[in-house]
C-alpha cells in the first residue's frame, strides 16, 4: 500500500527497548519508564493505523522478562490494571481489536481476565490489529508447534509450522523496528522473521515519537525486497 508515494508495510513489529534506561537518566524508578512507553505505544498505534499499517505486533514482555524482580513486573501488571481497559475502548472506536501472542496463563488472573476481555470485545470486522506479545518467546512458541505436530502425528510442511504458531492468523512481519539501541532479536519471531526488514534505532522507546516511526517506514520504503530471487 502507498501512501504520499511511501511503500507502506502490511505489518510492522516492535521491540519497544530501553525504558529502564530513559527513566534511570531521570533518577526514575524502572516503572516510570514503563509508564511512558505504554503511552508512546498508543501513540504508535494510533500512527500505524493512519500510515494504513494493518497490524502492528507490539513486544511487550518476553518469556525472559518474566524472570525480573516482582515489584518491576508488577508495575507492569499495575500499568495494564489502571490503563488497558480505556485504551482498549479507544482502539475499539477506531475499528482496531486486539490480540495476544504468548502464554499469559503465566500473569496474575486479573490481569489475564483483563486481558481477554480486551480480545474478546474487539471489533468483528476490525480494520487495523493491535498483536500484543506478552510472555511471548519465539523458542517457546516454537517448542510448542513442534509439540502439537507431534501429538497429531503428522509429518510437517513449513506452512503447517506457521499454522501451529500464536501468529497463525497474521501474515509474517514486513518490518521490525527495535528501539534502544541492542542490536538483536531477544527471542521474538524468530520463524517469523526469516524475510523481516530489519530496522535499528538509539532512540529510547519512551523518546520514540511520531516522527521516529516514519523515519523506520521511510527506512523499509526505499529498500528492495528480494527474497532470494534476483
Ligand atoms: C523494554 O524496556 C520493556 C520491557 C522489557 C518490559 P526495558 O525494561 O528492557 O528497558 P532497558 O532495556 O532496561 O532500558
Ligand atoms: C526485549 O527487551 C523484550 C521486550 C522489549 C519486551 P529486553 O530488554 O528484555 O532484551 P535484552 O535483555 O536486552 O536482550
Ligand atoms: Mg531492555
Amino acid at each position: 500500500m502507498k501512501a504520499d508515494g511511501l511503500k507502506i508495510p502490511r505489518h510492522v513489529a516492535v521491540i519497544m527497548d530501553g525504558n529502564g534506561r530513559w527513566a534511570k537518566k531521570r533518577l526514575l524508578p524502572r516503572t516510570a519508564g514503563h509508564s511512558r512507553g505504554m503511552n508512546v505505544m498508543i501513540d504508535m498505534a494510533k500512527k500505524a493505523r493512519e500510515l494504513g499499517i494493518k497490524y502492528l505486533t507490539v513486544y511487550a514482555l518476553s518469556t525472559e522478562n518474566l524472570a525480573r524482580p516482582r515489584e518491576e513486573l508488577e508495575g507492569l501488571y499495575d500499568l495494564v490494571r489502571r490503563y488497558f481497559a480505556k485504551n482498549v475502548k479507544d482502539l475499539y472506536a477506531e475499528n482496531a481489536a486486539v490480540r495476544v501472542i504468548g502464554d499469559i496463563t503465566a500473569l496474575p488472573e486479573d490481569v489475564q481476565a483483563l486481558i481477554e476481555d480486551g480480545v474478546k470485545n474487539s471489533p468483528a470486522n476490525p480494520d487495523f490489529f493491535v498483536i500484543l506479545a506478552l510472555n511471548y518467546g519465539a523458542r517457546a512458541e516454537i517448542t510448542r508447534a513442534v509439540n502439537q505436530a507431534i501429538s497429531a502425528g503428522q509429518p510437517v510442511k513449513e506452512g503447517d509450522v506457521s499454522s501451529l504458531l500464536y501468529t497463525k492468523d497474521f501474515p509474517d512481519p514486513d518490518l521490525i523496528i527495535r528501539t534502544g539501541g541492542e542490536l538483536r532479536l531477544s527471542n521474538f519471531l524468530l520463524w517469523q522473521a526469516a524475510y523481516a526488514e530489519l530496522y535499528f534505532t538509539d532512540v529510547l522507546f519512551p523518546d520514540f515519537g511520531g516522527r521516529d516511526f516514519e523515519k523506520a517506514i521511510k527506512s523499509y520504503s526505499s529498500r528492495n525486497r528480494r527474497f532470494g530471487k534476483i
